[in-house]
């Protein structure tokens, strides 16, 4: 009997099995559908994790104004170092400290920045450092150094230089520093030279690779900007997260706090300093380097349009309880010029206050914004009554710009059955919907944006990720499963506007979340499946919807369809077919391609595929090149049925070329 049973299951498994492999789906080349909006694979970008300062900000001085709550956190002194906040040079960031000599030869004075887990230097490349300083008594000078603590030379310096502080009043002196070897747990030293001088007084201490993303002083780090750009990503969401909430509203992220001169934008608390005790980093701020300027030049030099989010007047509904926290609904109005402020800071013309602002930083012509989301994921009632003015208002002055709210936290449930009508009958022209979400969920949502009203309001799936079991820095099997899902969203492009995955980038030695898209050290970077997942829609994004079924049916990981999740979209003449077969046997898959004349076949295969080692394998810092997609081409000569081989638990995207 139990023999029996046994061969019955295997029996019907082939029989399922057959039904996905025998039957040739049906891809019509000549009905072209939606359009794939130019948006729509995109990334989402939030200081968690060390993203900002530690990551994609190349500065290495942690506290470079001393305005941490604790004035030398990240530094160390010796002997006469006083902390100041009197006539500094900038008043949002008013602390400085003051060398002063300790009166003995044999004593030094001293600074040392202990940088982002580590100053983290190259060998033979260049380090700029600045400071802006002053010998109020006269000529002074400072030896600047870059240090290996545990070395077992002679001396700790990599290198050095000394600045001759000539000015009475504040100036910027800046170096150039190319140490002689590599080292990633370096310190920066600044020495007072005795005995030339009382006291000199120090503020904005800055180091800053010279080989930053387009070479610009101050700059982003040129591998994490470059993995951005090679995503050919469609929009660009910054800057979170629910840094934009805050635990209360005085950390709630402010953009006028962070354009302007770098040296005078205010710190922030970062709130993921201590949202999870397990994970605590007391040195977690915000120094508004990367600030709103930087985020929209980004978005530019990597061609995607920005969206920028806002706070709606609500603090992290997750984190602070008290109702009287969030700011009354009949005071938003600083809020609301936030957002029209913005928008003039984005567009305006260089006669307007915002737009001159942004013209003086170095960019007059406008960034074209479109896209304004307003709160991050937040819900119930206090929500829908905060967004209404903002909406009523936005609505007048600028109708051009699309509308993004929120249909909160949960991928369904009843805070997402509450906000989407809402959000409907509020008009708003996208729902933000987030789900970070187990591999089961992912498996089972193939078809879950067939089933969306068609016309309307439209979908950003704006945070995502398949959380796998471990929570690896990013294992193949969620990457895999992501990849199958995203085949339903391109299939409902019509529905589905963007989507962008998060989040984005981890320090290994400062995160918080996981799994993340780009995981980094100090000097080195890597990309997950995940990121080679989002880099492959990226590419192959396509610009009109290609019907494609099997039976009639989507392509969605359906009952006896052997876990097979494919879409297909057509991209000038090229013709692109997505597939992931989850399963665990490899399948034949074959198209009958409707449509195609005879007398122009598709003459060129690009085929290019992402597999792993196994379920767990993942890309790490020491081996970040284990899993990568493959391209290979041929020649092909197909009017209609084509088929081929699906490894199991793959990823394949098909390119078919005239
Ligand atoms: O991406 C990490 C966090 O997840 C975001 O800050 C928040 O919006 C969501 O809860």
């Amino acid at each position: 009997m139990k023999r029996f049973t046994l061969s019955a299951a295997i029996v019907l498994a082939a029989a399922l099995t057959g039904a996905a492999a025998g039957t040739p789906a049906v891809l019509r080349a000549d009905k072209p559908g939606a359009e794939v909006s130019p948006t729509m694979y995109g990334i989402f970008f939030e200081d968690i994790n060390f993203g900002a300062d530690g990551g994609l900000y190349a500065e290495m001085v942690k506290n470079r104004s001393f305005e941490f709550p604790n004035s030398l956190q990240g530094w160390k002194t010796a002997g006469k170092v006083e902390v100041r906040d009197q006539d500094g040079p900038f008043d949002r960031n008013p602390h400085y400290v003051r060398l002063s000599s300790s009166g003995h030869r044999e004593k030094s004075t001293a600074l040392e920045n202990e940088g982002f887990f580590g100053v983290s230097v190259k060998a033979d490349s260049l380090y700029r450092f600045s400071a802006y300083m002053r010998a109020p008594e006269g000529a002074g000078k400072i030896r600047v150094e870059l240090s290996d603590p545990a070395s077992m030379d002679e001396t700790q310096a990599l290198a050095s230089q000394t600045i001759e502080v000539s000015s009475r009043d504040w100036q910027k002196y800046t170096v150039e520093l190319r140490p002689s070897r590599t080292v990633s747990k370096g310190v920066l030293r600044i020495f007072l030279v005795h005995p030339d001088n009382h006291f000199i007084d120090v503020e904005h201490v800055s180091l800053f690779p010279a080989d930053t993303w387009k070479g610009r002083e101050g700059g982003l780090r040129r591998d994490l900007a470059q993995a951005l750009y090679d995503l050919n990503p469609g929009v660009f969401r910054f800057p979170g997260g629910c840094i934009v909430e805050g635990t209360e509203l005085p950390d709630r992220y402010q953009w006028k706090n962070t354009v302007g001169p770098v040296e005078n934008r205010p710190i922030n608390l970062n709130r993921w300093q201590s949202t999870f005790l397990s994970r605590f980093y007391p040195d977690y701020f915000q120094s508004g380097g990367l600030g709103f300027y930087e985020y929209f030049q980004l978005a530019e030099d990597i061609g995607a349009a920005p969206l920028p989010v806002l706070n709606v007047g609500l603090v992290c509904q997750f984190q602070n309880h008290d109702a009287d926290a969030h700011v009354p609904v009949d005071s938003l109005q600083q809020y609301i010029d936030d957002a029209l402020d913005l928008i003039e800071f984005a567009n305006g013309g260089t006669d307007t206050e915002w737009g001159a602002l942004r013209a003086s930083m170095g960019h007059p012509e406008p960034f074209g914004l479109k896209y304004l989301a307003v709160g991050n994921e937040q819900w119930g009632p206090e929500y829908v009554e905060r967004l209404a003015p903002f909406v009523e208002v936005l609505r007048k002055q600028h109708p051009e710009i699309k509308i993004i709210g929120t249909s909160g936290p949960d991928s369904e449930g009843d805070k997402f059955e509450y906000l989407w009508p809402e959000m409907r009958r509020l008009k708003v022209d996208l729902v933000d919907e987030h789900f970070y979400r187990p591999e089961s969920w992912f498996l089972s949502q193939g078809t879950r944006y067939d089933k969306y009203p068609r016309k309307g309001t439209k979908v950003f799936a704006g945070e995502y990720a398949c959380h796998g079991k471990g929570k690896k820095y990013n294992h193949f099997y969620p990457a895999l499963l992501e990849a199958a899902f995203m085949t339903g969203l391109e299939r409902n492009a019509d529905v589905v506007e963007m989507a962008t995955y998060a989040p984005l980038f981890a320090h290994v030695e400062g995160w918080q979340w996981r799994p993340d898209m780009i995981w980094f050290d100090n000097l080195r970077s890597m990309k997950t499946s995940s990121y080679y997942v989002q880099q492959l829609y990226g590419l192959n994004a396509g610009e009109r919807v290609l019907p494609l079924t099997l039976d009639g049916r989507p392509i969605a990981g359906l009952e006896g369809q052997n876990g097979l999740f494919a879409s297909a979209v057509s991209e000038g003449q090229d013709i692109i077919v997505k597939v992931a077969n989850t399963s665990e046997t490899a399948q034949p898959f074959s198209l009958d391609i409707k449509g195609l004349k005879k007398k122009s076949p598709l003459t060129r295969l690009s085929v290019t595929r992402l597999t792993a080692p196994g379920d767990d394998a993942e890309n790490t810092l020491d081996n970040p090149g284990l899993i990568a997609p493959v391209t290979t081409t041929e020649a092909v000569d197909i009017t209609g049925e084509w088929s081929a081989e699906l490894p199991a638990r793959s990823f394949t995207v098909y390119r078919f070329s005239r």
